[in-house]
C-alpha cells in the first residue's frame, strides 16, 4: 500500500480479458466436400443439379403442352359465327308499290324494292355494295337514286349505273317466296347482268 492510498479502500475491478474463438472442432473437410457445399445454390432447397434438372423436366412439359393444344385445335372444329346469307324479310304486303325499302340495309345490306303496276309490281332486292370500289351507296328519296358517297357513282332505282366511276350497276340478290308466305333473299347469290334480272330468282312477281 502506497503512502496516498486511504486505509480500507476497495481496488477497482480488472475487465475481463477479451474472448477467443473456439477452433473449428472435426476433421478438415476434403476437396470433394468443398465443392458440394460450393455448388449449393442461392436457396437452400435445390443444388444447382437438381435446379437444371426440374428446369429441363419444366421446358419438356411445357413444350409437350404446346404440342398436345395444337393438335387439339387441328381437330376441334373452329366454329365462326358469320350471320347467314340466306334470310327472311317479311311479306311482300310489307312493301308498297315504288316503294325503296331501307329497313334491311344495315343489318343485311340489301335494299328491298317494289315495282309499281305498271312496272310489272314484283319485288327485287339490290345488294348495297358500290360496283366501283365497294362502298356503300345511299338511297336519295327526293332524286329518286342510290348515291355513292365516295366518289359520286350514281345508280337508277333499277340499279343501273349512269353517273361516276362504278363501272356497271348494281347487284341483284336472289329472292323468293318460302312456304310461310314470306319472303327470303339470299345474299350469297348475285345477277350481275341486267339481263338475268327478269329472272324467276332475281324478280318475285306477286
Ligand atoms: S366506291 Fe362508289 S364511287 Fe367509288
Amino acid at each position: 500500500m502506497s503512502p496516498e492510498e486511504p486505509q480500507g479502500s476497495v481496488p477497482p475491478p480488472t475487465p475481463p480479458a477479451p474472448s477467443v474463438a473456439p477452433a473449428p472442432k472435426g476433421p478438415p473437410k476434403s476437396v470433394q466436400q468443398i465443392q458440394v457445399d460450393q455448388t449449393k445454390v442461392w436457396n437452400l432447397w435445390f443444388t444447382r443439379r437438381e435446379f437444371l434438372t426440374l428446369a429441363a423436366w419444366g421446358a419438356f412439359f411445357a413444350g409437350l403442352g404446346g404440342s398436345l393444344a395444337a393438335l387439339l385445335r387441328f381437330f376441334i372444329p373452329q366454329i365462326t359465327y358469320d350471320p347467314p346469307s340466306s334470310f327472311k324479310v317479311g311479306k311482300p304486303s310489307d312493301y308498297m308499290a315504288g316503294e325503296v325499302s331501307e329497313r334491311w340495309k344495315k343489318k343485311h345490306r340489301i335494299w328491298v324494292i317494289r315495282d309499281t303496276p305498271a312496272e310489272g309490281g314484283g319485288l327485287f332486292a339490290i345488294y348495297a355494295r358500290c360496283t366501283h370500289l365497294g362502298c356503300t351507296p345511299n338511297w336519295l328519296e327526293g332524286q329518286r337514286k342510290f348515291k355513292c358517297p365516295c366518289h359520286g357513282s350514281g345508280f337508277r332505282r333499277t340499279g343501273l349505273n349512269f353517273e361516276g366511276p362504278a363501272p356497271r350497276p348494281l347487284e341483284r340478290c336472289k329472292i323468293a317466296l318460302a312456304e310461310d308466305g314470306q319472303i327470303t333473299v339470299d345474299i350469297n347469290t348475285r345477277f350481275k347482268n341486267p339481263k338475268d334480272w327478269k329472272k324467276p330468282e332475281a324478280y318475285l312477281k306477286v
